[in-house]
């Protein structure tokens, strides 16, 4: 019998919900228990499994039994080895505490092609490419075919070297931008799979292909083109099935022709140009290519990249000449986004009479401002270039854009209007920025505000949590560091997306990875990244300073001592610590599991370039590291003054605690202890160098503290000694921090630890920089790169390294939910089953509140100040269960239900 009001809901496997195209061999499932009941739990469950929807009386595939267990996340399929293309149907059985049994709903999963010898499909390419430089034009490669029988059901499984879109008798196939992202191509690429059952048709169909050059061809970081490939190649197979059983397989080989058209190129870091005045021309066929014997062809555990908002611009304003473009005008979208721009022309006054697709939905009138008092030409040419700020700083209300930060990505698109189309926006580009310029716009007064609107693009992660306080610019800082996130996560986590860098630098990524996981469900993100730190591993056991690695190939030889084959510490530490928090926030195993000979061999590699136990000493023949990255600690230099010494050889011991950690994790005793004991010996050393005998830690900079204090790397009795010299450093420098992107992450976590919860308040409320606010009174939408990227004194900061949206310095927003607002994890139980709700009011806040969904549902908390009284509101989702610790001293246990109360903190 069901038990009242629950429900089980959110079937999900590896976190999609009916994915199609798995290509895990043993997808997991989720499930979750829905239901308002104090204390519910789930006491036992029951999988069943079948090949049909209505299967399920006698479940062919797998029927797990019952299983005692309050497990509802990461269950493995348990039914016989899938095989490629299979559909299976699933639903789950609940037993809750309460002795009744509430069964789900139908769910489904599909996967891919499993193995490389389904692909029939060859690399086809068009007969055109660029050069180092020279950026061609986009080719379209076209298949017609007829079908002469009715279709059953049809895929498309896809993919391609460079980036694609696909078009299927004149509608777009799926929703995903910029597929199939960026890999190591040599190594392995990702596949997307499409059910177009519904978009063909009996008689002719006409299959398209539009073939951008993506990262495998075109621009990466400060490099040139074509480091993977010389053009973009397409894979693309589409199976049929008929309602009659017989199969038809059409995939990409000589029979494709190619065609060019009005995209005259397209780049990634330059811009895309569209002539929409010219017509797609066929220009021969297609040149094949096998597909290399040792590629990996999979699908991918990530969301896709695709459009998560549109957004609508706040103000024009006129931009002056545009360098011999005429003049311009600038639009504010009021937010630092990634993406690109669609042009709407529905909304001004067309040469030619309006087309069907450009006329308005009727009712509808032109807006007051779209005051062009001559129709827009066809062959009106705009150009498009796209900035973070205004020349004035961010401040600036008007004014020219600033685009000397973008260094030589020239993030610019051309569109020529035909006169019919009713908007235009690029395919295979994207652009950091805020303000747009438009140049080419034929009126004497400002364009309508929605003649553009901003089209953001990211890997669609859902979601997770939210923050909110009392004071408005914490609340805009929680804002920058979710919309920081939202830009540098396109496919892969990068440091920056506007510059000629956007690369997957390792040590932004760790520095910021337990704050995405609040913020956004970024698990499947970070464990396909994990899957390209894989790949990129060099074969000492190295990992490069960023990931992919553009050019691992060369860079794999031991001799190549550079930070492409070590990234140093902090930055290589990546390959440990993103699995590492990915598996505390989630529960999730088999990041670790699938990881473990990567770990391995990255500690082994570790340890065979220590000396003494110490690492990046002076002298040492590889490279030493990033060290503190941009701190503001009065040494003068980019990395900041703490030495890569201390910094090498407290990174060192950090990796042999989390590989201890992770051994016991998995089981293997032995290998935790062997880690446990080169913790003990690194820590020894750690301390016999940098600590001196009476008790100090030199050089006395913020970031050693917090790295002898978070690593654990002191003996106990040291630490408050450790902590009040810590708290003495900041005051010195009028209660500022000085750390860069190494210590950061860790100082407010630290000091309130350690017991200075007040100094940590005093850090976060500080409005002068260095401080995370400095920028939020500066208007900042997104976390700066540099603590100074831009100050009323200086002005910008060195155009040579100074993006205005870099996530790492946003890695205090894990602080505000586990600390401020008190949502944090249980010590021993990873993945919120049981959690800890530890609220800590503080420095000027009168409230603070924050959620976050865990694959069990919504924890909520919630206080008020009242003078003296603590007012807390909480809920523990169903199946859980908290500790609850409150300001007073008083702490309590509490299971799944909604609790309200108060407390007097005297
Ligand atoms: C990137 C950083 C990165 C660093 C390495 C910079 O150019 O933008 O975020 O971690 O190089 O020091």
């Amino acid at each position: 019998m069901a038990s009242s009001n629950t429900s089980i809901t959110d079937l999900r496997v590896e976190g999609f919900s009916c994915p199609l195209g798995l290509t895990e061999s043993r997808p997991r499932l989720s499930w979750r228990l829905d239901t308002a009941r104090p204390g519910a739990r789930q006491v036992a469950y029951r999988v069943l499994a079948s090949s049909s929807p209505d299967g399920f009386d006698v479940p062919e595939l797998w029927d797990s039994g019952r299983v005692e267990s309050n497990q509802t996340a990461f269950i493995e399929y348990g039914g016989a080895p899938l095989y490629s293309r299979e559909r299976v149907y699933w639903r789950v059985e609940v037993e809750d505490e309460t002795g009744a049994t509430t069964p789900s709903q139908t769910s489904w999963f599909e996967t891919g092609l499993l193995q490389k010898s389904d692909w029939s499909a060859k690399f086809i390419s068009a007969p055109i490419a660029g050069g180092p430089i020279t950026v061609p034009p986009v080719p379209r490669l076209n298949r017609a075919f007829s079908l002469n029988k009715p279709v059953k059901s049809a895929r498309i499984y896809a993919s391609a070297l460079g980036v694609y879109q696909l078009e299927l008798n004149g509608a777009r196939v799926g929703d995903q931008e910029l597929a199939p992202g960026w890999t190591d191509y040599e190594q392995s690429l990702r596949f997307q799979t499409f059910d177009v059952t519904g978009q063909l048709q009996r008689g002719d169909n006409a299959l398209h292909a539009l073939l951008g050059d993506g990262w495998a061809v075109g621009h990466i970081g400060w490099k040139n083109r074509q480091n993977y490939h010389d053009r973009p190649a397409l894979l693309c197979q589409l199976e049929i099935e008929f309602e009659d059983g017989s199969r038809e397989t059409i995939v990409s080989d000589e029979q494709w022709t190619s065609s060019l058209g009005p995209l005259l190129g397209s780049d990634m870091m330059m811009g895309e140009s569209h002539n929409a005045l010219l017509p797609w021309r066929e220009v021969g066929g297609v040149e094949v290519e096998e597909l290399p014997g040792d590629l990996k062809l999979r699908a991918s555990i990530a969301p896709p990249v695709r459009v998560t908002e549109e957004l609508a611009a706040l103000s024009v304003h006129a931009g002056g000449n545009a360098g011999g473009f005429g003049d311009c005008w600038v639009f504010d979208l009021g937010q630092n986004m990634v993406g690109r721009v669609r042009l709407n022309f529905a909304r001004v006054p067309q040469a030619s009479a309006p087309s069907e697709e450009t006329s308005l939905p009727e009712g509808s009138e032109l807006p007051e401002a779209a005051a062009l008092s001559e129709p827009l030409e066809t062959g009106t040419t705009f150009r498009l270039r796209f900035a973070e700020t205004l020349e004035g700083g961010p401040n600036a209300t008007e004014g020219h854009i600033y685009t000397t930060n973008l260094r030589a990505a020239r993030q610019t698109d051309a569109y020529t209007h035909d006169g019919k189309a009713a908007s235009w926006e690029p395919v295979f580009t994207f652009h950091g920025f805020r303000y747009v310029e438009v140049a080419g716009w034929p009126g004497k007064t400002a364009p309508p505000l929605d003649f553009v609107t901003g089209v953001v693009l990211g890997t669609d992660q859902e979601r997770s949590g939210d923050f909110e306080c009392s004071d408005p610019l914490i609340n805009q800082l929680q804002k920058n560091i979710d919309w920081g996130w939202r830009g540098n996560s396109l496919d892969i986590p990068t440091d920056c997306p506007q510059r000629d860098e956007r690369l997957g630098w390792t040590g932004d990524a760790q520095v910021f990875c337990e704050t995405s996981l609040w913020n956004r469900d970024a698990r499947g993100f970070w464990v396909e990244w994990a899957r390209q730190v894989r790949d990129a591993q060099v074969s000492t056991g190295g990992i490069p300073c960023t990931v992919p690695a553009p050019a691992i190939g060369q860079l794999a030889a031991p001799e190549h001592r550079n930070s492409w084959s070590d990234g140093g510490p902090a930055w290589a530490d990546a390959v440990l610590i993103c699995p590492w928090t990915v598996y505390r926030a989630t529960g999730d195993k088999r990041v670790l599991e699938e990881n473990y000979d990567v770990f391995a061999r990255f500690f082994a590699y570790l340890q065979s370039t220590a000396r003494d136990n110490l690492r990046c000493f002076d002298g040492c023949d590889y490279f030493s590291g990033f060290g503190d990255w941009l701190a503001l600690d009065g040494s003068g230099r980019t990395e900041g003054g703490t030495p890569t010494e201390l910094i090498g050889t407290a990174f060192y011991a950090h990796a042999a605690d989390l590989m201890s950690q992770i051994a016991g994790v998995l089981g293997k005793t032995g290998e935790a202890q062997k880690y446990a004991a080169s913790f003990d010996a690194i820590r020894k050393s750690f301390c016999a160098r940098f600590i001196t005998p009476d008790g100090r830690l030199s050089p006395p900079f913020q970031t050693p503290y917090l790295l002898a204090l978070e690593f654990n790397l002191v003996p106990d009795e040291l630490r408050p000694k450790l902590a009040l010299e810590l708290v003495g450093e900041i005051k010195a420098r009028g209660q500022k921090l000085s750390t860069g992107f190494v210590g950061s992450p860790y100082i407010n976590g630290v000091l309130t630890r350690e017991g200075h919860l007040d100094t940590a308040y005093t850090l976060l409320h500080q409005k002068a920089w260095p401080s995370w606010l400095y920028a939020v009174t500066q208007g900042a939408t997104t976390i700066w790169e540099r603590w100074d990227g831009w100050t009323t004194e200086k002005g910008f900061q060195d155009a040579g390294m100074n993006s205005f949206n870099h996530y790492a310095y946003g890695a205090v927003g894990a602080w505000l939910y586990s600390q401020v607002a008190g949502i944090a994890l249980d010590p021993q139980t990873p993945g919120y089953s049981r959690f800890v709700l530890a609220p800590k009011p503080g420095g000027q806040l009168t409230f603070a509140k924050a959620h976050l969904d865990t694959l069990h549902g919504r924890i909520e908390s919630e206080w008020h100040l009242e003078d003296d009284k603590f007012n807390y509101r909480f809920v523990v989702p169903a199946n859980t269960s908290a500790k609850v610790e409150l300001p007073d001293g008083t702490s309590f246990e509490a299971v799944a239900g909604v609790v309200e109360g108060s407390v007097w903190l005297s």
